[in-house]
């Protein structure tokens, strides 16, 4: 997604003065004295000036909806930075955008588990009906359309954004209104989270402002959060729950929530409590699969394949040997 130092989509955002640098568009809003003053309120949030370069390349999209060279120069001049600096730093992120966007950015999950739900389907759909692929814009400026890497909300799968609020588990047809109702105009209301404005909102917000008028409609929606708590309820109805999050079972507390099917140690075998502990989980496993998981966590498993612990008492990284040379990285010796 990031352009190389000097090619041209690198160019376009750094405005590099040696770099082919095409015409900002006609319609472009120019960054205004207010846009400079709103910078400076940024950097003096921050300890250090350059920490504000991210809210600030956020604020030049609110303006312009893209980071435009323009934008590029104002937030180098307002930092002490050059434009290759600036310009490297907003071709690394995907939410800079490197040329105009449209009203809305609609993002469609096409990672693994959106994918298999439809994620791609979704995609391939909104891109015929829009005309464009990814990262490209509608004639009309409405939509841009870009295929996104997860978004961390699989339990929602398949997921589509729009100015990165969440409109989750779309299909099809779902997701071919919604993007037909921004179109239209309208705003549906995301299935959780605040309400929608568009991508310059939304990059107000980003840069630390309010991007509601009216303050009290940034209120959060009430979510429907079932499928992230179906997980949960399964495994109170199978009385199951998780080991405790200790390092080792020699580690865990005595009053540590216990894994189902988990024996309490006698005391009588000769072994440790953890080891005992270990053996009845093992025992107790019901597939071959919490077996092998249950096994690997024991206090005797094989320590796994590759670099050992014993391997770190060196400080090197030169693997333990018992004579010079032996590893191979010391001297040779003399035969
Ligand atoms: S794979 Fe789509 S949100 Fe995680």
């Amino acid at each position: 997604m990031s352009a190389l130092p000097g090619s041209i989509e690198g160019a376009l955002t750094t405005g590099l003065d040696d770099s082919p640098v095409l015409p900002a568009p006609a319609d472009l809003p120019p960054l205004t004295e207010q846009t400079r003053l709103e910078a400076r309120e940024i950097i003096a949030r921050y300890p250090v000036p350059r920490s504000a370069l991210l809210p600030m390349l956020h604020l030049v999209q609110s303006y312009q909806g893209y980071v435009s060279p323009e934008g590029v120069a104002l937030c180098a001049e307002e930092l002490g930075l050059t434009k290759a600096e600036v310009g490297a730093v907003a071709t690394f992120y995907t939410m800079y955008k490197r040329r105009p966007t449209g009203r809305h950015i609609v993002s469609v999950c096409t990672n693994t588990l959106c994918s298999v739900l439809g994620g791609q389907r979704i995609m391939d759909a909104l891109s015929a009906d829009l005309g464009v692929h990814h990262d490209e814009t509608a004639a009309d400026g409405s939509i841009t359309l870009e295929h996104a890497e997860c978004l961390a909300a699989c339990d929602y799968a398949p997921v589509v954004t729009v100015d990165y609020e969440f409109y989750d588990q779309q299909d099809v047809e779902s997701a071919r209104e919604l993007v037909a109702a921004l179109r239209r105009g309208e705003k549906p209301h995301p299935t959780r989270g605040a309400p929608l404005t568009d991508f310059r909102g939304v990059s107000r917000q980003l840069a630390g402002f309010n991007q509601y008028e009216d303050p009290r409609a940034a209120v959060d929606a009430p979510g429907n959060y079932e499928p992230t708590l179906i997980g949960l309820r399964l495994a109170e109805e199978r009385g199951e729950s998780a080991p405790a999050m200790t390092t080792g079972p020699e580690d865990q507390p005595a009053d540590a929530g216990e894994p189902r099917d988990t024996v309490r140690p006698s005391g009588d075998t000769g072994e440790t409590p953890g080891k005992e502990a270990a053996d009845a989980r093992v025992a107790a496993a019901d597939t071959p699969a919490e077996k092998a998981g249950a096994a690997g966590s024991h206090p005797d498993a094989p320590e796994p394949s590759g670099r050992s612990l014993a391997d770190s008492d060196d400080g090197t990284d030169t693997p333990a040997g018992s004579e010079p040379g032996t590893s191979g990285q010391g001297p040779q010796r003399e035969a």
